[in-house]
């Protein structure tokens, strides 16, 4: 079976849209109606018209879409398909951690569960963390939760102060700093790109920090032929594309399995696409108490982005 034609089928039969992280494998991409980072797609699908969200992503991304959708169905390929940031902020203990710090703003990346949106002020993402942290008066103090090394940048770059919770991406913190040096001897034209999830040892040896999409976007502007490629690995594929003239290097672990690659991200197949889409299933549901708190922060982030800075 031809499953690009069948889903492109599928797709125009029961008015489907599928969104796909940029982490997601080429041929999944491939497929999508729209390839984006987590603002990009929560902007997606807050606005489509499609009876059904087919989300080629992680768990907390396809919760989001259905946050915004309440009466949509929105199915994932595979409902295993988590995040190790999420999960590093389990619901209890950040109650917990909110009661010890009262009178704090709280603002949550959204690679969150529902359930820790619903403890929180304001959402981000990685492409507009700085514009929500600067929308909140500088009087007020911030809990920022649940990346450490993006909070620890965004405090870098807005010279907040800010409470942060422990979490972190197994991914982007697996970045080895001193083969990444050899890298750079190696190439030494090169420029070295990387998302703020990165460690701070990381990210002060790049030329360009940014959301995926900021990172994307920087390999077409940039007049450089060479880069080292500090994210996940599944973002090159676009780069590449859109640049075939240029060099991408993934930046290497500090081991040597293939930990740049999401094991999440990349539990969902183009089988397990078509899968959902033919059935419907397996679809999101997130109890109504949890949902009606936690898209009041999400409505404000999507708000706060759409105005100008
Ligand atoms: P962005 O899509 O906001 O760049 O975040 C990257 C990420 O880790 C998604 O899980
Ligand atoms: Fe979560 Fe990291 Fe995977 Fe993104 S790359 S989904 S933050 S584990």
């Amino acid at each position: 079976m031809d499953l690009h034609k069948e889903i492109e089928k599928l797709k125009k039969e029961k008015n489907v849209v599928v969104l796909a992280h940029y982490y997601q494998d080429s041929d999944i991409q491939d497929v999508a109606d729209y390839i984006g980072d987590s603002l990009g797609l929560a902007q997606q699908a807050e606005t489509t018209s499609a009876d059904m969200i087919a989300f080629a992503g992680v768990h907390f991304m396809a919760e989001t879409a259905k946050l915004l959708n309440p009466d949509k169905k929105v199915v994932l390929p595979d409902l295993n398909a988590g995040c190790s940031l999420a999960d590093s902020c389990p619901p209890d203990a950040f109650r917990k951690f909110r009661e010890e710090h009262p009178n704090h703003v709280v603002i949550s990346y959204v690679n969150c569960t529902a359930e820790i949106k619903a403890l929180s002020d304001i959402i981000c993402t990685s492409s507009n963390a700085v514009k929500i942290v600067e929308s909140v008066p500088v009087d007020k103090k911030i809990i920022f939760a649940p990346d450490r090394n993006l909070g620890a940048y965004i405090m870098k770059k807005t010279g907040r102060d800010m409470v942060l919770w422990n979490g972190s991406c197994m991914v982007h913190e697996i970045f080895s700093r001193e083969k990444i040096m050899r890298l750079k001897a190696r190439y030494p034209q090169a420029e070295m790109i990387a998302h703020p999830e990165c460690e701070e040892a990381v990210l002060l040896m790049a030329d360009f920090v940014g959301s995926t999409s900021a990172l994307l976007n920087y390999t077409s502007r940039s007049s450089t032929k060479e880069f080292i490629v500090s994210t996940e690995s599944g973002i090159i594929y676009q780069m590449q594309k859109n640049n075939p003239d240029k060099v991408f290097i993934p930046a290497p672990p500090d081991n040597n399995c293939a930990c740049n690659n999401c094991p999440h991200m990349k539990l969902n197949t183009l089988e397990k696409l078509y899968n959902c889409i033919k059935t419907g299933k397996p679809e999101i549901i997130i109890p109504d108490d949890i949902a009606r708190k936690a898209v009041i922060p999400l409505k404000r982030m999507l708000e706060l982005s759409a105005q100008p800075v």
